[in-house]
């Protein structure tokens, strides 16, 4: 039996998707206001509860082969990036898991002091691979499915909106293929107690994606480039009414400001150890947008 947090989010939702079409038993841990209904319709076990309960993830564990923790934050680092995984792993430990996968972020290591989220993901990281429990640490890119509602608004206007350096660069991982690589994490051999970085199979310029969009949808795309210091003053603006919104803020000027993404031997390494060619972002979006 799997557990998989995060069952309704981008990554969790594939997850838990491709486990029933394998017909493979999962446990998803979701919220009472989740949507959730197709995944029940998919066999999979639902467990309501809320990742800030220690009991809910305590419940959660019981009779728990494997463990994906794929939740995320939002707005709450420090409950649901940190805490929720320290409990995740002690119940797991508790409950006999036999591997443990972690959905981390690439550039989790850098040190990035204003980025809460990335602060949180490398203090888990350390506390489970010191656990004693096998685990998978994946550290991926951004994901294709982030550009879906991007790519119909692009259809819809041409536009696309980029803050900062349109030359920076992204390995944007196919979601699905993500999804593939948390699954067989618990039994390939080689990613036992291994930290991966997953990017997809291209390193792109930030720009390349609405050359993509306008490509797919044929249309000449209107980029507007705001500089990083306009996020910046808008975040400093913020941060005179909601200090929390604009602390939170730093995962994402991180995000903006930095380039993630893996090398061709990073790739080659993961397609060879789990058997599989890894996707372009051209070739996620045209199976999604229907063209
Ligand atoms: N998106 C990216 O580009 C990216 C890149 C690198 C790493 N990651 C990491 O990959 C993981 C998955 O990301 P994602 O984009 O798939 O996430 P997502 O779409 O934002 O989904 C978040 C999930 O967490 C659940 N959740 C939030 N608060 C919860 C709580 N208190 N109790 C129970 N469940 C709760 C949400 O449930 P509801 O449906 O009820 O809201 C949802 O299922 C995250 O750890 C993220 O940090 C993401």
């Amino acid at each position: 039996m799997f557990l998989v947090t995060g069952a309704t989010g981008g990554l969790g939702r594939r997850i838990v998707r491709r486990l029933r079409e394998q017909e493979i038993p999962v446990k998803a841990f979701v919220r009472l206001t989740s949507h959730y209904r197709e995944l029940e319709d998919k066999g999979a076990e639902i467990l309501i509860g809320d990742l800030r309960q220690v009991r809910d993830i305590e419940r959660a564990c019981q009779g728990v082969k494997y463990v994906i923790s794929a939740h995320g934050s939002g707005r709450s680092p420090q409950d649901l990036d940190y805490r929720a995984n320290i409990d995740l792993i002690d119940a797991a430990k508790a409950n006999g898991v036999e591997h443990f996968v972690f959905i981390s972020v690439l550039g989790a290591d850098r040190g990035y002091e204003d980025a809460p989220a990335f602060k949180a993901k490398r203090a888990v990281e350390k506390y489970l691979q010191a656990s004693g429990l096998n685990y998978t640490i994946l550290r991926p890119a951004g994901f294709a499915s982030n550009l879906l509602g991007l790519a119909e608004t692009f259809r819809q206007t041409g536009i696309y909106v980029l803050i900062g350096d349109p030359k920076s660069r992204t390995s944007i991982v196919s979601t699905d293929d993500l999804a593939k690589i948390a699954i067989d994490s618990v039994t390939v051999p080689g990613a036992k107690n291994q930290v991966l970085a997953v990017g997809g199979a291209d390193i792109l310029q930030r720009q390349d994606i609405p050359r993509i969009f306008g490509r797919l949808f044929n249309r000449e795309p209107i980029i507007i480039n705001p500089p990083l210091v306009a996020f910046d003053g808008i975040r400093s603006a913020i941060g005179f009414l909601q200090p929390q919104t604009q602390k939170a803020l730093g995962t994402l000027r991180t995000l903006l400001a930095n380039e993630f993404f893996c090398t061709p031997g990073e790739v080659a390494q993961l397609e060879e150890m789990f058997d599989m060619k890894l996707e372009s972002l051209d070739s996620f979006l045209r199976r999604y947008v229907g063209i």
